[in-house]
């Protein structure tokens, strides 16, 4: 079942050109803002996917969640209401919550998670935000099926700086496990070696056709000749960087982030978790089946999901019948590879009577670091950005994993390289989630022995990040360490990856900001030459960004929002092993300079 939740007398997107136009009017002579109330009843619902029904933790016994619709300017009250066995609390990704970080959603940052058996009502308003952003679980694994789709379209009369699409499509990308993920973490937990690898990736939590049991649900888009649809991408995956590509139909990048950029088209966006994409496809190809698919795009020597998730953008002039053909495609030999796969297909294709199997996008090798470090440089805010130019706070983070020695190499608790457990670190610190409350209700109140305000600025050890790193360095600390920020400093952050076990892509994101990305480059930043190329004009704004592996990129902000802020790593296994860090924002003058205060359902821990 697509879960689609309609949030109240807002019906426009779905509709006709000519029909949007009737309905947008009618609105606009309605009040502007508007209150959205939800309940989110948290509960284990079981749900089939690869031919085997998993009691999987829902929101309201739906999955994929559901999708809410807002416009700018509109407030929130999402009553959750936990009925599940786990703790849980939701994130509100991108949105910036200002001055309200009691909304936020963290787990042990900004709330302690809500207890089975008890409530939490998230109050938010949106101020001056649109675009793509969603929602989801931060606690433990349970975003890998809590999650959706948040869209907040502009304030009425405000258009998009493109011409409007006919309709708008959210696709979100997940990942799937034949299990408990729950129990995927706790095993991993227990080895301190890598978690498994998950078993699909999923389209609005269908896996398609190219897995056992899947092909009658696979998901299907019709699309009209001639029309020009806006895909929502989000990346959802618990753990991967995507490629994402429909065959025969190139995409127009019109906004990152919820962030609008100059529109350009490629054939192939990567999407990493935590970020979103909107993209505008227009069908100008033969009447005919085409497949959307999203595979990983891995950049690190790691283990991983090969596996390739599909729907079919259908065009409603097509003519019927490619399922006969399509029977075929389990028995497929070595679909993770490219070009057998795509060569296969398409022979099927040609061979069939009524050329209705749908054809198959290219998509790069899985490693292919060049296409994707090309099409992320590719992106620009759509109009000159007030990017900060005199910087207040110049820091410098490593990025990247580690290793933490065991006494007793061969204890089932050490599975991990060698006998180690793997970890993950900012600035060497690896971070502890504390326990007996939250970081934000710690710094609010004063309360001592939760967090220490004494996150490095730099490295305590300066060395050759991206080279062959000696092993005396591949052991982090772990500590609950934060940053504090005066309000309005202005920040550059420079996020270096480091080669520790292995160069990889991190997808860092920010918590309660967005940031222009000015830099980005391979190797170890250069805080000499390095800064004469960056982009202060029009760099792209963000709210998740990857380090290239073996690279560095570099971020500015105005820390204009109080509150304590998480920044990590969106790959959640990284995020768990300790790849993660804290600012605390202070308060300026006044009361529209603090933070507000705390609700007084806020949980307990
Ligand atoms: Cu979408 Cu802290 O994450």
């Amino acid at each position: 079942m697509e879960s689609h939740y309609q949030t109240s007398s807002r019906g426009c997107s779905g509709a006709s050109f000519l029909f949007l136009l009737v309905c947008y009017t009618f609105l606009a002579s309605l009040a502007s803002a508007e209150l959205h109330v939800h309940e989110f009843v948290i509960k284990a619902t079981p749900v089939e996917r690869l031919c085997k029904t998993h009691k999987t933790i829902t929101v309201n016994g739906q999955f994929p969640s559901p999708t809410l619709e807002v416009r700018d300017g509109d407030s929130l009250a999402i009553t959750v209401i936990n009925k599940a066995r786990y703790n849980i609390s939701i994130h509100w990704h991108g949105l910036r919550q200002l001055r309200n970080p009691w909304a936020d959603g963290p787990e042990y940052i900004t709330q302690c998670p809500i207890q089975p058996g008890q409530n939490y009502t998230y109050r938010i308003k949106i101020e001056d935000q649109e675009g793509t952003l969603w929602w989801h679980a931060h606690s433990h694994w349970l975003r890998a099926t809590v999650y959706g789709a948040l869209i907040v379209y502009p304030r009425l009369g405000s258009p998009y700086p493109f011409p409007m699409p006919n309709r708008d499509i959210p696709i979100i990308l997940g990942e799937w496990w034949d299990r408990n993920p729950m129990d995927v973490l706790r095993l991993a937990q227990f080895t301190g070696a890598g978690p498994n690898v998950s078993d699909a990736y999923t389209i609005n939590g269908q896996p398609g056709d190219l897995y056992r049991c899947s092909r009658p649900e696979t998901k299907r888009f019709p699309i009209s000749p001639g029309e020009t649809v806006q895909l929502r991408l989000i990346n959802a995956a618990m753990n991967q960087e995507l490629f994402f590509a429909i065959a025969n139909h190139q995409l127009t990048v019109v906004e990152v982030d919820s962030a609008y950029t100059k529109p350009f088209t490629s054939s192939v966006v990567m999407i990493s978790p935590g970020q979103t994409f909107n993209v505008l496809i227009t069908a100008s190809q033969d009447p005919g089946h085409y497949y959307i698919a999203a595979r990983a795009y891995n950049s690190g020597n790691v283990a991983f999901d090969n596996t390739t998730t599909t729907a079919i953008l259908e065009y409603t002039n097509a003519p019927r019948g490619h399922s006969k053909i399509a029977k075929v495609y389990p028995v497929l030999p070595g679909f993770n590879d490219t070009a057998t796969t795509t060569t296969f297909i398409n022979r099927l294709r040609y061979w069939s009577f009524n050329q209705n199997a749908p054809a198959f996008p290219v998509l790069p090798r899985f490693n292919d670091t060049a296409t994707a470090t090309a099409f992320v440089n590719r992106l620009r805010y759509w109009k000159i950005a007030p990017v900060p130019l005199q910087i207040d706070e110049n820091l410098f983070f490593t990025v990247g994993l580690g290793l933490i020695n065991c006494t007793n190499p061969n204890s089932p608790r050490c599975q991990g390289p060698n006998g180690t457990r793997l970890a993950a670190s900012m600035n060497n610190v690896s971070f502890v989630l504390p326990r007996s409350n939250s970081v934000m209700q710690a710094y609010y109140q004063g309360i001592p022995g939760i967090i220490t305000a004494n996150f490095p600025p730099v490295p305590p050890v300066q060395f050759d990040y991206t080279g062959n790193v000696s092993r005396g360095l591949w052991q982090p600390v772990k500590a609950t360490k934060a940053y504090k920020l005066k309000y309005n400093a202005n920040v550059q952050i420079v996020l270096q990856d480091t080669s520790i076990v292995t160069p990889e892509n991190h997808p860092m994101h920010l918590h309660g900001y967005q940031f222009y990305v000015v830099g980005s480059g391979f190797g170890n930043f250069d805080p000499n030459k390095d800064p004469a190329s960056f982009n202060l004009f029009d760099p792209p704004e963000r709210n998740t960004i990857g380090s290239p592996p073996g690279g560095w990129v570099a971020i500015r902000f105005v820390a204009d929002n109080p509150g304590a802020w998480f920044m990590h790593c969106h790959i959640d296994t990284h995020l768990g092993w300790g790849l993660a860090m804290v600012f605390l924002v202070e308060n300026g003058t006044g009361q529209l300079q603090s933070v507000q205060p705390p609700p007084l359902d806020l949980p307990r821990c």
